[in-house]
C-alpha cells in the first residue's frame, strides 16, 4: 500500500534521513521505533508532504512523493502529530469537526466510531480540549484523525507521557483501528508495546534503517532487547 525506497530527507543543508526504504501492506500496523533524535518524526513529515524529501513514495501505486499535505490527505493518508495538537479553545465536538474537515458526508457513521472506540469522548463533547488530560487529549487526537477517514493512520508517539494505564487503552485502540481496516504506520519509543502489537517493525538509527523484521523477530532479536528493552 506504501513504498518508500531510498528516501532521503532534511532540514536546510541538514540531512536527516538517509536512504530509508520501507514497505507497507494494506491491513498492517508497521512500527517505526528509535530513540530520541533518530528521525521518525522527519520520517512521517516527508510522507503527509509537510517537508520536501528525494527518493521515491508510492501509495496505492501512485508516487506521491513531495505533493502537498492537502493532496496527501486528501488520498486517505492521515498524520496524527506528535505532541496531540488538538485545538485547545475548542471542545471535543468541534475538534472532532474539524477533522472531518473533507468528509461531511461520513460525519455521523465517522462520529459513531470513534465515540465506540474511545467512550469517554462521547461523555465529554462539550469540554474544552485544553482542559483534557493528556490520555484524552491523545484519544481526541486519534479520534479528529479518524474523522478523516483514513486509508493510511500515520501516529507519531501516541503513547508519550502517558500513564501505563492510558497506554494500554491507547495500544489496544491502535489495534482495534486496524482491524477495522485502517493501516497504521506507528512511530514510538515505547518499542515493546509498539512490536508486540505489529507486523512488521523497522528500528531507526541516525537517519538509516538499522535493523527490520517482523515484530516477534525484533522482539527476539539481542541488539534490540539490549538497546529499548533494558534486558
Ligand atoms: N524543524 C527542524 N529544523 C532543523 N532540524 C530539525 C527540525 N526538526 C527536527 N530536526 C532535527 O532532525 C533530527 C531528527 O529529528 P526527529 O524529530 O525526526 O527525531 P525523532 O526520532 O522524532 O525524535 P523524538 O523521539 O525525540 O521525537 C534531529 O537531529 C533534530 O534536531
Ligand atoms: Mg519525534
Amino acid at each position: 500500500m506504501l513504498e518508500i525506497g531510498n528516501l532521503n530527507a532534511g532540514y536546510g543543508d541538514m540531512p536527516v534521513l538517509k536512504e530509508i526504504s520501507i514497505s507497507i501492506g494494506a491491513g498492517q500496523i508497521i512500527s517505526v521505533v528509535g530513540s530520541n533524535g533518530a528521525g521518525k518524526t522527519t520520517l512521517l513529515k516527508a510522507i503527509s508532504g509537510i517537508i520536501r524529501s528525494k527518493g521515491a513514495i508510492a501509495f496505492n501505486h501512485e508516487v506521491i512523493s513531495n505533493l502537498q499535505p492537502h493532496a496527501i490527505v486528501r488520498r486517505g493518508i492521515v498524520h496524527v502529530p506528535e505532541g496531540r495538537k488538538i485545538f485547545p479553545e475548542m471542545s471535543v465536538d468541534e475538534n472532532l469537526m474539524m477533522g472531518a474537515f473533507l468528509h461531511q458526508k461520513d460525519y455521523r457513521r465517522n462520529l459513531e466510531k470513534v465515540f465506540a472506540l474511545f467512550p469517554k469522548l462521547a461523555e465529554r463533547r462539550k469540554q474544552l480540549g485544553g482542559t483534557m488530560s493528556g490520555g484524552e487529549q491523545q484519544m481526541l487526537a486519534i479520534g479528529r484523525g479518524l474523522m478523516g477517514n483514513p486509508k493510511l493512520l500515520l501516529l507519531d508517539e501516541p503513547s508519550l507521557g502517558l500513564s501505563p494505564l492510558f497506554t494500554d487503552v491507547v495500544f489496544g485502540a491502535i489495534s482495534e483501528i486496524r482491524n477495522s481496516g485502517v493501516t497504521v504506520l506507528l512511530v514510538e519509543q515505547n518499542v515493546y508495546q509498539s512490536l508486540r502489537i505489529s507486523t512488521r517493525g523497522y528500528v531507526m538509527e541516525t537517519g538509516r534503517i538499522v535493523l527490520s523484521g517482523t515484530g516477534v523477530e525484533l522482539l527476539d532479536n539481542p541488539a534490540v532487547k539490549t538497546a529499548f528493552l533494558g534486558m
